[in-house]
């Protein structure tokens, strides 16, 4: 039985990936590449759908898949690969932009936040166009499945759309994507405000960066705002800042939270931070280390998102030909 194909991005972003992405994505990424075939890949055309700056660019892209690297992406397994190295994602995307429709593109709610700064009119087309594009991504390696979060469903649904509506009018060409609801995804909350999910868009003193210095990520613990009371007990309701610590330990430890909680008994949030500090520090010092040998050697990086790239230009090179066969080209 061939294993599922799965694809899967995540944006450059400034700086270094955060303890949310880990837990809630690039986890997965790592765990199902036992059960797939998984493309993986740094989606840096996404990136300049906003403002942007060229060198900034250049050197997150490197950043984000060396940090891939250090956590376990195994480009032997794995098709890791840079977005703009294969150039099939945006010749298939302009197909796709003539299949989409302008009012289907227009119910995207991801717009409607993400142009509430610029406004409408002052955002870039391609902030607009970014759903089909991810479509592109997405059926340019005919996956069968998408590990998704709840953000990302809309845009998966579009997908669907457009890919029934191209094998309607055109014969069956490509897969429809199910959405993989990735098991064991933690909702990582902010440390400081814990409504909010984390997020590199929020206050730094909140958000577990994975190449912190270990100090400042055992400061940011420390400082975590944590709930009236002393007991070490989950309630996401009542303490929802000592949830989301348990949270994080049980992820990063493999203990389970009640196991934890018994652990905890008679001892106070103080003890909680000081040992979550530690397995965090634990887990993050390799990753730091790794991805700073990897971003060392700039050649061999290099080399390996090259043949991530040609590895992945053999898939959608298939596709795109079928495709441009298909719609007369
Ligand atoms: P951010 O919210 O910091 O801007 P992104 O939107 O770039 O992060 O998210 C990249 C990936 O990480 C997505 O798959 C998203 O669902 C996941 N993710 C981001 N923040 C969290 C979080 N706090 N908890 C769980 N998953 C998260
Ligand atoms: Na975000």
């Amino acid at each position: 039985v061939p294993l599922p194909r799965v694809l899967s991005g995540i944006q450059p972003t400034a700086g270094s990936f955060h303890l949310g992405n880990y837990l809630g994505a690039l986890r997965q990424w790592v765990a199902l590449q036992e059960t797939a075939e998984a493309f993986y890949c740094v989606v840096d055309l996404h990136a300049i759908t906003m403002d942007w700056d060229p060198e900034e660019l250049r050197r997150n892209t490197l950043t984000a898949a060396a940090q891939l690297l250090a956590l376990g992406v195994d480009p032997e397994r794995s098709t890791l690969f840079v977005q703009s190295h294969v150039p099939e994602h945006v010749r298939l995307s302009w197909v796709l932009e003539c299949v989409a429709r302008f009012g289907e593109a227009s119910r995207m709610t991801q717009f409607k936040d993400k142009s509430q700064r610029e406004g409408t009119a002052g955002s870039s087309v391609g902030l607009f166009t970014y759903p089909v594009l991810q479509a592109a991504d997405i059926l340019v390696y005919r996956a069968d499945e998408v590990p998704v979060g709840e953000d990302q469903r809309q845009h998966l649904e579009l997908t669907r759309d457009i890919a029934t509506r191209f094998n309607g009018r055109f014969g069956d060409t490509f897969t429809l994507p199910a959405a993989r609801i990735p098991e064991g995804a933690a909702k990582v909350l902010d440390l400081q405000a814990p409504e909010k999910k984390m997020s590199k868009s929020l206050p730094p003193a909140g958000c577990v960066f994975l190449l912190d210095d270990p100090k400042v990520t055992a400061k940011k613990i420390r400082s975590a705002v944590t709930d009236t009371g002393r007991e070490v007990v989950a309630d996401p309701v009542g303490k929802p800042g000592v949830t989301n610590l348990l949270t994080i330990h049980s992820a990063l430890s493999g203990r389970s939270v009640p196991e934890l909680e018994e652990h905890f008994a008679g001892r106070g949030y103080g003890d909680l931070k000081k040992e979550l500090a530690e397995v965090v520090t634990d887990f993050l010092t390799p990753v730091r280390e790794r991805t700073q040998e990897l971003l060392d050697d700039r050649a061999e990086l290099q080399r390996v998102l090259a043949r991530g790239a040609e590895r992945a230009r053999e898939v959608a090179g298939r596709t795109v030909r079928e495709v441009y066969d298909r719609v007369g080209f």
